[in-house]
């Protein structure tokens, strides 16, 4: 596992290097070179919008079965390579093998989900209040989207983004996360295998800079970006001056309630899986836990343990729960948070401290933090790393008002036994996807996903709700 892979530019169907290199390590390993990848200051990024406007009218007038195919296709290499794609995921981004490939099994079936939306009909017709007169509404593609992806999903996220694109006759500019380019890479060279014609996906690595040129090049009609907060509001401020769609997925602060009428050990579970697999770093996790006070010490001790048991260690051996964090700035900051917590007089339970291993990685034991407040900074701040909080709850009317509580909205878990106490929740509690007696985190990709407030902006994401944002709506008059 040291061979590194030199990784270039997808361009109008070209391979292309040039400018400053930057290496994309193995969190497990620092030692280990995964891939090296050209970092673009610009330049490139504007050939690729180019490769893609010039792309756009024949694509966008293809048979919709052609593009099926090609979508399918690639769902089919990225399910056929799903061990590898796996490993390779888990070798750069530091997720578990199990987690990596599961990932790529996303991927690859949201590919196929696309193949089959590109032939579905999604326009409609009416007939008009004027006689002899009918309306017709088409649902028509854009024209280039730029895609800016996260490394947490580094497979996944690009996958919901360029299939539902491609699938209604856009054409893409893929900008992933720079920790791990080389497994977006892989699914460039998947959709050329598949047979996508030169210049409706291309790949473009770098920093903000090139992810600046996207936001603002005026060719480019829409931009989907998961992200940071803070990333996000700004591409969404410099997308929405010159009129570009946008659809902003952003962070979460997500809360998972637990009733003193929960299922113990199904509730202990959801926490677990919630909070720390992937290393907590995903929008969904459960971050806060906001626990009755029947149930809370008994539910604080038994989570406790659970996490002290977890094997934190390298992606790639098999003993390992859960991985390292996926990078030196994410070991970081979940460090800081933890001293930011027990600096406000949380108390910390168990973990929270970086942990030595055979080979130098980014490694940190899972940490609990319990007798939180929901206005201390750990609340209402996204760390992004593997450490959840508790918070002490009367009642289930206390925990709904903490739940609601902060400025985001995306995930929000509640686990209980009582079906009014769920129903009820499920109805007010302020965020885009609601999980009962489940992790907050593990979403399908056949529906639809996004959060409110500071979580999410623009259209949901994935499922049949996709067509929303990768097609606009013509209204045709027609008199026979
Ligand atoms: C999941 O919980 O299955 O970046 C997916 C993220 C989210 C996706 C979560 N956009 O973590």
């Amino acid at each position: 596992m040291s061979d590194t892979t030199n990784l270039k530019h997808l361009i109008g169907g070209e391979w292309v290097g040039g400018g400053p290199i930057f290496d994309s390590l193995n969190p497990s390993d620092t030692r280990d070179v995964v891939a090296r990848a050209p970092a673009d200051d610009g330049t490139r990024m504007r050939e690729a919008v180019a490769a893609a406007t010039e792309a756009f009218p024949v694509w966008s007038q293809a048979n919709p079965e052609l593009r099926s195919d090609i979508l399918d296709r690639a769902g089919t290499a990225i399910l056929a390579r799903r061990e590898e794609l796996g490993r390779l995921l888990a070798r750069e981004e530091g997720k578990t093998v199990p987690e990596g490939i599961g990932e790529v099994t996303r991927a690859g079936r949201i590919f196929k989900f696309f193949a089959g939306e590109a032939l579905r009909r999604h326009g409609f017709t009416v007939d008009s209040t004027r006689p002899g007169v009918e309306c017709a509404i088409y649902r028509e593609p854009l024209g280039v989207f730029g895609l800016i992806s996260p490394w947490n999903f580094p497979i996944a996220i690009p996958a919901w983004k360029t299939a539902p694109a491609l699938a209604f006759g856009n054409t893409v500019v893929l900008k992933p996360a720079s920790l791990t380019p080389a497994i977006a890479s892989a699914m460039a060279q998947i959709l050329v295998e598949a047979g996508a014609p030169n210049g409706v996906f291309n790949l473009v690595f770098g920093g903000s800079a090139a992810g600046q040129v996207l936001v603002g090049d005026p060719r480019v009609a829409g931009i989907s970006f998961t992200g940071s907060q803070a990333v996000g509001g700004g591409i969404g401020k410099l997308a929405m001056e010159r009129q570009a769609r946008v659809q902003l997925e952003m962070g979460g602060k997500n809360p998972l309630v637990v009733l003193d009428d929960a299922e113990f050990d199904r509730a202990v579970q959801c926490a677990l899986d919630g909070a720390f697999f992937a290393s907590g770093q995903r929008c969904t996790a459960s971050s806060r836990i906001i626990v009755t006070e029947g149930i809370h010490d008994r539910f604080v001790a038994a989570l406790a343990d659970r996490i002290g048991a977890l094997r934190v260690g390298d992606a790639l051996d098999p003993q390992t729960n859960i991985g390292p964090v996926a990078s030196e700035g994410q070991l970081s900051t979940t460090l800081e948070y933890v001293a930011v917590a027990t600096g406000e007089g949380a108390r910390l339970v168990v973990g929270g401290g970086q942990l030595k291993r055979e080979k130098p990685g980014y490694y940190v034991a899972p940490a609990l933090l319990a007798d939180t407040k929901q206005d201390m900074r750990i609340n209402c701040e996204e760390v992004f790393g593997p450490i959840a909080s508790v918070v002490k709850v009367r009642d289930y009317d206390e925990a709904l008002a903490v739940a609601n509580a902060g400025d985001f909205g995306l995930s929000a878990g509640i686990c209980t036994t009582s079906l009014a106490r769920a129903h009820h929740f499920v109805r007010h509690v302020r965020a885009g996807v609601t999980m009962t007696n489940l992790p907050t985190a593990g979403i399908d990709y056949h529906v639809p996903f996004g959060g409110t407030r500071k979580s999410s902006y623009g259209p949901r994401e994935q499922g049949t709700a996709a067509v929303e944002f990768y097609t606009v709506m013509k209204t045709s008059y027609t008199l026979a």
